[in-house]
Parts: C-alpha cells; sequence; structure tokens
C-alpha cells in the first residue's frame, strides 16, 4: 500500500478527487494517511474530516520564522511516514530539507502546460489570468516531481483544455479542474502506487498497465 500526505490549503477539490479515486477502484493500492492544511480554515480541511482522514493544521502564523515553521511542516509530514506527498493546491514553498529527503517522493498539480504560465506568481486564477492575457488557444493541467525550482521538476502527466472565447479566469479555471486537474492528479498517483513511473535523466516515463498490455 503507498502510504500518501496531502498537502493542501483551499477548497480541496483535487483532494476530493483522490479520496473518490481511492473510494472507487480509479487508484488502487493507496491509503490517504494524513491531509496537512497550512491554512485552519481550508474547506479541504473538512473534506479530510468528513471521509475519516486526519487532518492537521501547520500555519506559518504559529511559528516564529520561516524555518521553525519549515521544521514543524517536515516533522508532521515525516511523522505520517508518506511513501508520496501529494501537493494538491499547497500554496507554500516546499523547504529544501523535505525535497532533498523526499527526492522524486513529491508531485504537484498544476494548472496549465507546463512549461507555460508556471514559476514563482503563477498559482491559482493568476494562472488563467495569465492564459487569458496571453491569448493562447490551448491551456491544461500538469502533474509533475518536486524538485528546488517552481514548477521546474520532471513531469509526470499533461492534459491539454481549450480556452473558448468568452472565457473568464474563473470559467477556464473550472473547466481546467473538470477537464484535466480531477483525471490527472488521481491517474498520476494510481500510476505511482502501481510502480508505473519511471524517473530517468530528469524525464519520466508512464509505464503501461497490466491490462493494456494484455497481461491479465
Ligand atoms: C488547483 O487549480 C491547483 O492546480 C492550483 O490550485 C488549485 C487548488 O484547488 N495549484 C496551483 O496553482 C499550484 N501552483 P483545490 O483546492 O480545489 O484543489
Amino acid at each position: 500500500m503507498l502510504r500518501i500526505v496531502v498537502c493542501v490549503s483551499g477548497g480541496g477539490t483535487n483532494l476530493q478527487a483522490i479520496i473518490d479515486g481511492v473510494k472507487n477502484g480509479q487508484i488502487s493500492n493507496t491509503e490517504i494517511v494524513q491531509v496537512i492544511s497550512n491554512n485552519g480554515n481550508a474547506y479541504a480541511l473538512k473534506r479530510a474530516e468528513e471521509n475519516g482522514i486526519p487532518g492537521i493544521c501547520v500555519s506559518p502564523k504559529d511559528y516564529e520564522d520561516r524555518e521553525a515553521f519549515n521544521d514543524a511542516l517536515l516533522e508532521t509530514v515525516k511523522r505520517a511516514a508518506p511513501d508520496l506527498i501529494v501537493l494538491a493546491g499547497f500554496l507554500v514553498v516546499v523547504p529544501e530539507k523535505m525535497i532533498a529527503e523526499y527526492r522524486n517522493k513529491i508531485i504537484n498539480i498544476h494548472p496549465s502546460l507546463i512549461p507555460s504560465f508556471c514559476g514563482k506568481g503563477y498559482y491559482g486564477l493568476k494562472v488563467h489570468e495569465g492564459v487569458l492575457e496571453r491569448g493562447v488557444k490551448v491551456t491544461g493541467a500538469t502533474v509533475h516531481f518536486v524538485d528546488e525550482g517552481t514548477d521546474t521538476g520532471p513531469i509526470i502527466l499533461q492534459r491539454p483544455v481549450e480556452v473558448e472565447d468568452g472565457d473568464t479566469a474563473e470559467t477556464l479555471q473550472k473547466r481546467v479542474m473538470e477537464q484535466a486537474e480531477w483525471i490527472l492528479l488521481p491517474e498520476a498517483v494510481d500510476a505511482i502506487a502501481n510502480g508505473r513511473v519511471e524517473v530517468k535523466d530528469g524525464r519520466c516515463r508512464i509505464l503501461k498497465n497490466r491490462k493494456d498490455r494484455g497481461v491479465s
């Protein structure tokens, strides 16, 4: 069983997609052992509670400085003994210590086709505002491993979504979630849980599952 910790900051619809995936069997071999939020009011914590998953808030506001917060975050993660950490709308810069300790064991969902509209300052609605301002016709979402850069780690999965006439950042965000994020994130977790993701020279390869390979 892959033990996963899910880190969240807000509404938690991507967390919900993982919870649903585990329940309906789309994600196999996986247990969500802990949800961590940096924001005590995040609706994501309510989703965890409603589904009997331990939830905890680790907020920078409760610590003297960034280093103390980073240490507390890492300690909380370690206590849950995860095999994989999933950043599902976690709007906190992950401490370098954590990245080093969990190399290729932290994944993030980003609401654009990396390397477009990513990096510093591109998060949440700001990504979709950037897409509309530039006038691109296709956007999408990306699941990637987390390294020391911002949105620079090996790409696991991507899915395109069309930008439509009259889109606002909000309508586009909703479509990207529905048509890409909520599909990709469960797919990535399932692939990792079943040993189908290989990382070599900074690039990922997804091995087909046994059924697709014709193995029963
Ligand atoms: C999602 O759109 C996710 O891709 C984005 O925040 C939203 C969280 O929604 N993450 C980033 O922008 C990270 N750079 P949710 O709380 O409903 O899952």
